[in-house]
């Protein structure tokens, strides 16, 4: 048996564990010399795929200067030059950036920030978070909290101090008028009750990854914003699945035209390369913490913020992104999954959902899913099921053959199998 603890396994049931040897594009290659498409881009973060040139010259380039130097008072070319384009790229207004090692901890930086600049303003009443239900934020302490999905967090219900859920709207990116005047009123009835004792809304916009690539109107966001603001309530954008081009814009909060108080990027912020995460906050919020002592100071500081291999990749991803088009690759693969999926039906099937670079067969049971893993490598196809959602998020640079690959993959399973 492996020493390795490895995430989300029950390590007695001894499933079986491939072993990557090689990774280039979209293509894992293992130790018996079979070949797999990986259909998940390692949790949404490979989206140039893997081993890409540019991206491993940009990290080497770097690595022949220095790997790593500490943040505190120290800093170093890629970092500022790193947070200087996301400013740039954000939504407008967010102009200050405190970068971390992982999602989680940048989730735990944004909560800690919402509620350190309502105390730094005198008000020590504001320190509960709504968030939507189903959502995904992560799996450290604070971020099971504000998380409603009950996949990573029922070990601990006994221990989290739950704050408020409100539902997304139904009728998924083009709802009805009531049901988002319902959804909208949820939510308003909680903050007119508790808003004095709530810091901060967060949300995953547009899209919710984890809990089931459930999607939802970008004008309830842009009605979400205009309460949060009526109610002095902070709006908190977790962008770390969605960020980067997942749902067809270059972030989600673009499809509401919305500018969040405070932001958070992770997973292809760095391209899948070197773990690394960034929580971005306004002026407003940064100027909160601006004093003659450290009282007033964010008083957080991971070892590896701001690593100079994380920036430089990052930088170079977007790069790429940029001058390669991405979003048009992503639209491409949009238009792929809807046409292959817009007829498709089977008694199994509850819903499909297509956005940018993600398809989502939400099936009536989990059941129906058995196996399915197993059958996929036989196809040469890298996927996971969550519970009863099976999904392909690829690269966005995988070839038409391996995205109808996949695409025949996932049809098969519930025509031929
Ligand atoms: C929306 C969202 N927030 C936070 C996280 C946590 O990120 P990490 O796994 O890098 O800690 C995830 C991870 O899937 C996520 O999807």
């Amino acid at each position: 048996m492996s020493n390795v603890w490895y995430p989300y396994s029950q390590h007695q049931l001894n499933e079986p564990r491939l072993k990557v040897v090689g990774a280039e594009r979209e293509f894992l290659t293992l130790e018996d010399g079979r070949v797999l498409i990986d259909g998940v881009s390692s949790w949404w973060a490979a989206i140039h795929g893997y081993n890409n040139d540019e991206l491993n010259q940009a990290m080497n380039v770097q690595l022949e200067k220095f790997a790593h130097v500490m943040l505190g008072g120290i800093t170093h070319e890629p970092v500022e030059q790193f947070a200087e384009k996301l400013v740039e790229i954000t939504p407008e207004g967010l102009n200050h950036v405190f970068f971390s090692d992982s999602g989680s901890v940048a989730v735990e930086v944004a909560l800690k920030m919402a509620v350190q600049f309502w105390s730094n303003k005198g008000n020590f009443e504001k320190v509960k978070f709504i968030a939507l239900k189903n959502s995904y934020h992560g799996d450290t302490y604070k971020c099971m909290e504000v998380g409603d999905d009950p996949d990573y967090q029922s070990s601990y219900a006994h221990v989290l101090h739950k704050g408020f859920h409100t539902s997304i709207p139904q009728g998924g990116v083009n709802p009805s008028e009531e049901q988002l005047q319902s959804a909208v009123e949820e939510l308003e009835r909680i903050l007119n009750s508790h808003h004095k004792s709530i810091a901060a809304f967060i949300v995953e916009p547009l899209m919710q990854g984890a809990g089931g690539f459930k999607l939802y109107s970008p004008r309830y966001l842009k009605e979400a914003r205009l309460l949060c603001t009526k109610y002095n309530v902070l709006f908190v954008a977790d962008e770390v699945a969605t960020g980067f081009g997942r749902t067809g814009k270059l972030f989600a909060c673009d499809h509401a035209k919305i500018s969040p108080d405070i932001m958070i990027l992770g997973k292809a912020l760095t391209a899948g390369y070197v773990g690394h995460a960034a929580t971005l906050a306004s002026s407003t919020v940064f100027n909160a913490f601006l004093g003659d002592t450290y009282e007033e100071a964010l008083m957080h500081g991971p070892t590896f913020m701001g690593n100079p291999l994380a920036c430089a990749v990052g930088l170079k991803s977007y790069e790429i992104f940029e001058r390669e088009n991405y979003l048009e690759k992503v639209s491409h693969i949009e238009q792929v999954f809807k046409g292959a999926f817009s007829e498709f039906y089977h008694q199994n099937i509850q819903e499909i959902r297509c956005l940018g670079c993600m398809v989502v067969i939400e099936t009536k049971d989990a059941n129906c899913l058995k196996g399915f893993k197993q059958y996929a490598i036989d196809q040469g196809l890298w996927l996971r099921p969550i519970g009863k959602y099976l999904y392909a998020t690829p690269p966005y640079t995988i070839s038409n053959k391996s995205l109808h690959q996949i695409i025949k993959g996932l049809k098969d399973w519930f025509t031929k199998v």
